[in-house]
C-alpha cells in the first residue's frame, strides 16, 4: 500500500495530492495542456485568463482554454481570474468579463460543470465575486500576500486562502512579506484551510508547508519549467540557467511583479522613469515583450515573470514526475523529522 498525504485540500477538491499548479495568465499562450497534465497527475491544474486589456474575444478565449483542457483530462481543474481595478478602485471590465465567462460556461456546459471545481481570484478584493462563485457551485480560493487581506477574503466567503509570499513569480504585494513569515501568520488568523505559495519547488517545501499548518502548496515558476508546458524552450532554459540575483521587481498591472532581468526590464524601467508613455501604451509594450519571450524565445528583449525560486530549478521534468517526486520527498522529510522527536529520560540532577 502506498503512502499518501491527505489534507483538507485533497478532501475539498477531490484530488490525490495537495499540490496546485497556480494561474499563469496575462500572456498570449494558455496553460491548458499543463493544467490537464497536473490534474492527471493527481494535483489541481489551473487554467488562466489571457491578456486582459481587450474585452472582445476574452470570453471566447476562456471557453477555448476550458475546452482544450477538458479534452485532455477528466479530473478536477481550477480557473484563475485576477481581480484588477483602475486608479479609482473600480473593478476592470476584463475581470468581470473573465469571471462571468467562466461562470456562464460552468452553468451551461455539463462537462465544464463536472470538472471546473474552483475559481482562484487574486489581486484585488474578491468581495464582489464570492457569492456568484458559490451560486455556480464552485469552491472559491483567494490568493493574498498579507494576513489582513487573508482575513478580508475569509470574511468575503472564500473557502480556501492561498498565502503567497513576496518571493513569488507574478504580481506580488508592494509590502514585502516572505512566505515563511506570511504563511504561519495567515494560518493563525483565519479558520479556512490555507495553501502555502511563493518559493516552493520541492517536497521539502511541501513538508514545510504542512508543518506550518498549511493544507498544501501552490506553485507557478516550478511548473513553468516542465515538459508539459507549451511556452518556448528558451523560457525553460533561461529559468534553469538563472541565479539568485537574476529577478527584479517592476511596476505592473496590479502592483509590482517579479521578472527575470533582461534588456527588456532595463528598457521598461527607463520607460517608467521617463513617464511619457500612456498606461495603454505601456501595457501594449509589455504584451509585445511577453510575446517575444513566450512565443519567440527572445529572452534578451522579452519579459518573463518568474519567482526567486527560478534560481534553484535545474531540470525540466514532466508534471507527473515532478508531483510524484515531491510527494515522495515530502513523506521522507516528514518521516525524517518525526524520527528526531524522541522520549528522553528527565535529567536525574
Ligand atoms: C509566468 C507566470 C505567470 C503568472 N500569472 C499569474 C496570473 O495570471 N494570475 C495570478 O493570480 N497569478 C499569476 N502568477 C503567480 C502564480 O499564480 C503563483 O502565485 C506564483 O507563481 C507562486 O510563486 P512561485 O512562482 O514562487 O511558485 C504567475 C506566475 C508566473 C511565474
Amino acid at each position: 500500500m502506498a503512502l499518501r498525504i491527505t489534507t483538507k485540500l485533497t478532501e475539498l477538491l477531490e484530488i490525490e495530492h495537495p499540490i496546485i499548479q497556480d494561474g499563469m495568465g496575462g500572456g498570449p499562450l494558455g496553460t491548458a495542456r499543463l493544467a490537464a497534465a497536473v490534474s492527471n497527475a493527481g494535483g489541481l491544474g489551473t487554467l488562466s485568463t489571457p491578456y486582459m486589456m481587450d474585452d472582445g474575444g476574452l470570453g471566447q478565449a476562456i471557453r477555448g482554454e476550458i475546452d482544450d483542457a477538458l479534452a485532455l483530462t477528466d479530473r478536477p481543474l481550477a480557473f484563475n481570474v485576477p481581480v484588477g481595478t483602475d486608479r479609482t478602485g473600480k473593478v476592470l471590465s476584463g475581470t468581470r468579463v473573465g469571471l462571468n465567462s467562466v461562470l456562464d460556461y460552468v452553468r451551461n456546459s455539463s462537462a465544464a460543470r463536472g470538472q471546473i471545481r474552483a475559481i482562484t481570484t487574486s489581486g484585488g478584493s474578491p468581495e464582489p465575486f464570492s457569492a456568484a462563485i458559490h451560486e455556480s457551485g464552485l469552491i472559491h480560493i483567494h490568493k493574498c500576500g498579507s494576513p489582513r487581506h487573508a482575513q478580508k477574503a475569509e470574511a468575503c466567503g472564500a473557502d480556501i486562502i492561498m498565502a503567497s509570499g513576496h518571493e513569488m513569480g507574478g504580481h506580488t504585494l508592494a509590502v514585502p512579506i516572505s512566505t515563511l513569515v506570511l504563511a504561519p501568520e495567515v494560518i493563525a488568523r483565519v479558520s479556512r484551510p490555507v495553501v502555502v505559495s511563493g518559493g516552493i519547488c520541492s517536497g521539502r517545501g511541501l513538508a514545510a508547508a504542512l508543518a506550518m499548518g498549511g493544507c498544501g502548496v501552490a506553485m507557478g515558476t516550478r511548473f513553468v519549467c516542465t515538459a508539459d508546458h507549451d511556452w518556448h524552450d528558451n523560457v525553460m532554459a533561461a529559468i534553469m540557467k538563472s541565479n539568485l540575483s537574476d529577478t527584479v521587481l517592476m511596476r505592473a498591472m496590479y502592483g509590482p511583479s517579479r521578472f527575470l532581468k533582461s534588456k527588456a526590464t532595463d528598457e521598461l524601467k527607463a520607460l517608467y522613469n521617463a513617464d511619457e508613455m500612456s498606461e495603454d501604451g505601456l501595457s501594449n509594450w509589455k504584451e509585445a515583450a511577453i510575446t517575444r519571450a513566450y512565443v519567440n524565445g527572445d529572452m534578451e528583449n522579452g519579459l518573463l515573470t518568474v519567482g526567486e525560486v527560478a534560481a534553484v530549478i535545474t531540470d525540466r521534468p514532466s508534471a507527473k514526475d515532478l508531483i510524484d517526486r515531491m510527494v515522495d520527498e515530502a513523506i521522507a522529510a516528514i518521516e525524517a523529522v518525526s524520527s528526531q522527536v524522541k522520549h528522553v529520560e528527565p535529567d536525574s540532577k
